[in-house]
């Protein structure tokens, strides 16, 4: 069965909205797990915008399923990452001024870094992933530096606009799922995931070991509780 790692990046983001102690990324995990979330994940960007040093040593802490910790190669980054240990890191691309991770990362032509973070993490027994675009060179490329798991980044067949693209797009996941596969390699998805385009991929590529889910799954919660809250605080005023 494919697992789900639920990411709850965005419950920090709007925590640091008002650089207050609420919402908790932290809290949000714990609910999520009981939820039936298999693992959790949080990008630790280099910026901090939204996931805290803090929040990635409470999770590593309490959680009761998996941490999955998303990260740059940069030297602080890897260094907390090597201190912390989270059960997985996977190692993305990150420019400051991007919204979210824009794209894979391009392992040959960051052969040097990449390989130096994930050796130093491997040697730290965390398990390391890397998140690249469904491309063959690219997979080709994780092979040869030892890296045995990969997260294919469907950005771009969430994001496709008419039916021909989803099918092609869909058809690059297959074909990079199938080579990575036969390849040895454990084989990861996520990025712009939602309630519309999830089960396609799933149905298509039944091998996938995790997807990772985390603005949508937060951006339903806001509407499967606001009518909650809302009542809560009306019998609070008029009680
Ligand atoms: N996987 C990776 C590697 C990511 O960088 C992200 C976004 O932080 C996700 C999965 C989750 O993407 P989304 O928030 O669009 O579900």
């Amino acid at each position: 069965m494919i697992k789900l790692g639920v990411n709850v990046d965005h419950v920090a983001t709007l925590r640091q909205a008002r650089l207050i102690k609420e919402p908790d990324p932290v809290e949000a995990a714990v609910w999520a797990e009981h939820a039936g979330a298999d693992g959790i994940t949080v990008h630790l960007r280099e910026d901090t915008r939204h996931i805290q040093r803090r929040d990635v040593s409470l999770l590593k802490e309490i959680l009761k399923t998996k941490l999955n910790l998303e990260m740059s190669v940069n030297r602080e980054v890897v260094d907390f990452a090597c201190d912390i240990k989270p059960y997985m890191a996977t190692l993305v691309p990150e420019k400051r001024e991007e919204l979210t991770t824009e794209g894979g990362l391009d392992v040959k032509g960051n052969e040097k870094e990449v390989s130096e973070a994930a050796e130093r993490l491997i040697n730290k027994n965390v398990k390391v992933s890397l998140f690249i675009d469904p491309d063959i060179q690219q997979i080709k490329s994780a092979k040869n530096l030892d890296v045995n798991i990969v997260e294919l980044h469907t950005g771009s067949y969430a994001e496709a606009e008419n039916d021909e693209k989803i099918v092609s797009e869909l058809q690059k996941l297959i074909e990079a799922a199938a080579f990575a596969r036969d390849s040895g390699m454990v084989v990861n998805a996520g990025h712009g995931l939602n309630y519309r385009n999830t089960k396609k991929l799933c149905r298509n590529i039944p091998f996938l070991n995790e997807l990772n889910i985390g603005h949508s799954i937060v951006a339903r919660s806001v509407f499967s509780g606001i009518s909650e809250a809302v009542r809560e605080m009306k019998r609070l005023i008029t009680e």
